[in-house]
C-alpha cells in the first residue's frame, strides 16, 4: 500500500531523533536536525499541516555514566545539556514547534500510560535473566555500565549496543566476558527478574509495516533481516534509579528506549497544549490517521523500524509513515572525535562568523541524505562561493539591482509563459523532493531555478536593450518573478537569506509562512536597490580554519597523553605495575616489513619549543646523510637546552607531517609517556642504520 502524496488532508508530525543530553553539539549532530527542519519547512510550504517536534533524551546510561564521572546528579547534568541544546538549535534556525525532554511530567505520564496499556493488552511478561553485577561496587550494571565482547561478531561492545562491530542492539546478559565500567573488574552474571515486551508476537504486523514504510531506502531495507529472522523480545526494565519509574515496580526504571521515542508523542501533546486543539490536534495524529515522519541517524534504524512501531501498534497508536535515516559525517576524510577535539563545534562555527544558512546548505546538498558526507572547509568554501554566491546570490543581485535602478521595482508587464512554466517545473521538483524524502532535491530545486535565471538574463542581455523596448521590461519582470520563486523554494534550506530576499522584493506576507504558490504571486511594485545575499569566503580563511583545527587536535592529543601519563604514574606506584603494561601485539610482522623501516642514529643539533603549542618541540637532527627538522611532543618532558649533543634514534623514512604549521620530517623514538629518548650504547655515528 502506498500513501497518498504530500500534502495530505491529515496533520503530519516530523520528529528528529532525541539527542542524549550529555555533550556539546557539533556539525555532525546538526545534519539530522537541519535535515528535519528543512523537511518540515518544506512540508509547510506545500500547505501540509505539520508539527516539528523533538526533545532531549535525559535518561539512560549514556547520561548516568557521564554524570557520575563529573560527580553531579544525572538530573543536574542532563538539564544543563538540555538547556544548552534548547539555545543552540534556534541559532541554526532549527525551529522546533516544540522541544521538550524525556524527564518532564508529560513524558513520564505518557510513558507510564503506554506501558500499562502494553501490559493490559498482554504484551508484557516477566522472565529471569542473567544481569551483570559488580560485587565490589555492589551494583547492578545496566547497559553502558558493562563492556565486553559482542556475542554476534566478537567485537568490543558497550552495554546495549555493539557500537564498534555489527551495530546490533544487545539485550541484558548477552555481552560476553563482561567487565564493569565502574571498577574495571570482571562482572558477574546474576539471575534477576525483568519485564519483557513480546516483540516476537508482532512479527506479522511488522512485516506488513515494512511493506508500507516510506522514507530512505536504508530504513526500508535494513530491518527486513531482523523482522524476517528470529525476532527477539525486548527487556524493557533496568536496575537503576535514573529514568522513568516502572508504573508498578518502583525498584525498576524503564529502559531508555521505551521513554525516549514516547517523547515524540509527549512533545506533540505539549505543542497542542500551547496552540490549542483547533490549531493542531496531537490525538488525531497519534491515535487516528496522522502522517508521522521520523528523521534519525542511521545507527538507530532498528529502534525506529522494529521496536517503536511494535510498541505503537500494541498500544493502539498510529504507525510511522516514513523513516529518513541520515548517513554519517566525516571531517576532512576522518571520523569526528570528541575526545581528540576533532570536530567543528556548533558554537565554534557561529563564532567564526559564518551564517547558519551556509552550513544548512552544505549539509542539505553535499550528498544524498542517506549517504555519508565529508565536511571540509575547502569544500565548504567551494560550495558557498560557486553556488550560493555565484549562482543564487549573483542572479538575485543583478536582477533586483537592474529592476530597482531602471524601473524602481517590478516592471509593468505580464509574466511570460515560458518563465511561468519553468517556475512551475521548479515547484514540481520541490514537491517531488518532499515526496521522495530527498532533502537534497528540495534544496536543489531553487538553485537550479536561479541557474536558469542567470542563463535567461545572460541570453536576453536587457542592458543592451533600449529603455522603450518592451522586451527590456519583460526580461526584468520575468527575472523578478524568478527571484520571488527562489525565495519561496529556498526558504526551507536558507530561511534567513530567503527572508532577506523577500524583504528586498518588498513582497507581501511572511516567506516563512507562505505556500509554494506564492512563487507565482506578483512581487512588490516598488523596491530599493538590494544588498548582496552572500559573501565569498577567501582562500586564506580555509587555511586559517584548517590550522586551527590541526592545532586543537594536537593539543587535545597531547592533553590526552598527559592524562594517560598521570594515570600511568599512579599505576607505577601500585604494587602491580606490570599488569598495566600493554600486552604484546598478537599479530607478528615479517622480517621484510621490519626492513622497510629506515631507522638511523641521529644527533640533536638544536632544540626549541614550537610557538603556540604547549607540548611540541622543534629539533634539528643530524642523521649523517643530511640534517632533518623533526617535531616531537617532548617540550614539557625534557630540558630543551640540554638536548643538543644527545644521540637519538630516528625513523627516517616516515611520511612528512605538519604540526602547528611546522614541518616534521621523521620521527624520534622514545619510550613511554615520559618520552624517555632512545639512544645508542656505544658511539655509533649519526646516519648509522639500525638493524
Ligand atoms: O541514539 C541516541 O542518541 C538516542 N538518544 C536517540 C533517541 S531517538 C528516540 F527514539 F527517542
Ligand atoms: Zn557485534
Amino acid at each position: 500500500m502506498s500513501h497518498e502524496d504530500f500534502p495530505t488532508n491529515e496533520p503530519a508530525v516530523v520528529t528528529c531523533g532525541l539527542p542524549y543530553a550529555n555533550g556539546d553539539l557539533h556539525i555532525g549532530h546538526l545534519r539530522t536536525y537541519v535535515g528535519g527542519d528543512i523537511y518540515s519547512r518544506a512540508l509547510k510550504r506545500l500547505g501540509q499541516e505539520t508539527a516539528f517536534v523533538s526533545g532531549s533524551d535525559m535518561h539512560g546510561t549514556p547520561v548516568a555514566v557521564n554524570a557520575e564521572q563529573e560527580g553531579v546528579t544525572p538530573e543536574e547534568f542532563a538539564l544543563r545539556h538540555h538547556e544548552a541544546y534548547e539555545e543552540t538549535f534556534p541559532k541554526f534556525d532549527v525551529e522546533f514547534d516544540n522541544y521538550g525532554h524525556t524527564h518532564d511530567e508529560t513524558n513520564v505520564e505518557t510513558t507510564q500510560e503506554i506501558v500499562r496499556t502494553l501490559e493490559s493488552e498482554g504484551y508484557v511478561y516477566e522472565k529471569e535473566i542473567p544481569v551483570a553485577y559488580d560485587p565490589d561496587a555492589d551494583q547492578w550494571l545496566p547497559d553502558r555500565f558493562v563492556e565486553g565482547a559482542c556475542p554476534y561478531c566478537g567485537e568490543h561492545a558497550r552495554g546495549d549496543e555493539c557500537d564498534e562491530g555489527c551495530g546490533r542492539h544487545l539485550e541484558p546478559g548477552e555481552i560476553e566476558d563482561p567487565v564493569s565500567t565502574i571498577t574495571g573488574n570482571p562482572a558477574e552474571y546474576h539471575e534477576r527478574e525483568h519485564k519483557f515486551f513480546a516483540v516476537s508476537d508482532l512479527q506479522e504486523y511488522l512485516s506488513g509495516f515494512l511493506d508500507r514504510l516510506e522514507g530512505t531506502s536504508n530504513a526500508q531495507n535494513q530491518p527486513r533481516e531482523w523482522v524476517e529472522g528470529e525476532l527477539q523480545d525486548w527487556c524493557i526494565t533496568r536496575d537503576m534509579d535514573w529514568g522513568v519509574d516502572h508504573p508498578d515496580d518502583e525498584d525498576l526504571v524503564l529502559y531508555v528506549w521505551v521513554d525516549a521515542p514516547i517523547e515524540y508523542i509527549s512533545s506533540t501533546k505539549q505543542y497542542t497544549d500551547r496552540v490549542g486543539r483547533d490549531a493542531f490536534d496531537w490525538e488525531q495524529v497519534w491515535r487516528e490517521d496522522g502522517d508521522i515522519v521520523h528523521i534519525i541517524g542511521r545507527d538507530i534504524i532498528q529502534h525506529h523500524t522494529v521496536f517503536w512501531p511494535a510498541m505503537l501498534h500494541a498500544a493502539g497508536y498510529t504507525e510511522p509513515r516514513a523513516v529518513m535515516a541520515s548517513g554519517f559525517i566525516t571531517l576532512e576524510g576522518k571520523g569526528f572525535s570528541t575526545s581528540r577535539n576533532r570536530a567543528v563545534w556548533a558554537d565554534e562555527y557561529l563564532e567564526e562568523g559564518f551564517r547558519p544558512d551556509l552550513l544548512r546548505y552544505y549539509l542539505a546538498t553535499n550528498g544524498g541524505f542517506q549517504q555519508d558526507v565529508d565536511f571540509s572547509w575547502a569544500r565548504f568554501r567551494e560550495r558557498v562561493n560557486n553556488e550560493l554566491v555565484g549562482t543564487v546570490g549573483n542572479f538575485a543581485y543583478r536582477s533586483l539591482l537592474f529592476a530597482a535602478r531602471e524601473f524602481g521595482g517590478t516592471p509593468d508587464a505580464d509574466l511570460s509563459p515560458q518563465v511561468r512554466e519553468r517556475i512551475e517545473e521548479a515547484i514540481a521538483e520541490f514537491e517531488a523532493g518532499v515526496n521522495d524524502y530527498s532533502v537534497r532535491d528540495v534544496g536543489e530545486s531553487a538553485v537550479r531555478l536561479a541557474q536558469f535565471g542567470n542563463e535567461y538574463i545572460q541570453r536576453n542581455e536587457p542592458w543592451k536593450l533600449d529603455d522603450d523596448d518592451p522586451e527590456k521590461a519583460q526580461v526584468i519582470r520575468d527575472c523578478v518573478q524568478i527571484a520571488t520563486a527562489v525565495a519561496v523554494l529556498f526558504e526551507p534550506v536558507v530561511p534567513e537569506t530567503a527572508a532577506r530576499l523577500w524583504a528586498d522584493l518588498d513582497a507581501d506576507g511572511d516567506v516563512h509562512a507562505v505556500e509554494v504558490d506564492a512563487a507565482l504571486d506578483a512581487p512588490g511594485d516598488e523596491f530599493d536597490e538590494p544588498d548582496e545575499l552572500f559573501e565569498k569566503i577567501p582562500e586564506e580563511r580555509v587555511e586559517e580554519l584548517n590550522e586551527k583545527l590541526e592545532a586543537r587536535v594536537a593539543e587535545a592529543t597531547a592533553d590526552d597523553e598527559a592524562e594517560t601519563e598521570h594515570e600511568d604514574d599512579e599505576a607505577a606506584e601500585s604494587d602491580d605495575a606490570a599488569a598495566d603494561l600493554e600486552p604484546i601485539a598478537d599479530e607478528r610482522i615479517g622480517f621484510e616489513d621490519f626492513q622497510d623501516l629506515d631507522i638511523r642514529v641521529g644527533e640533536i643539533l638544536a632544540a626549541e619549543g614550537v610557538d603556540g603549542a604547549d607540548k611540541l618541540a622543534k629539533l634539528t637532527v643530524d642523521i649523517g646523510v643530511e640534517e632533518r627538522q623533526i617535531v616531537a611532543g617532548i617540550k614539557q618532558l625534557h630540558d630543551l637546552d640540554s638536548l643538543p649533543g644527545t644521540r637519538i634514534v630516528v625513523v627516517a623514512n616516515l611520511e612528512k607531517a605538519e604540526l602547528f604549521g611546522v614541518e616534521s620530517n621523521g620521527m624520534l623514538l622514545a619510550a613511554g609517556e615520559q618520552a624517555d629518548l632512545l639512544t645508542t650504547h656505544e658511539d655509533a655515528e649519526p646516519g648509522t642504520k639500525i638493524k
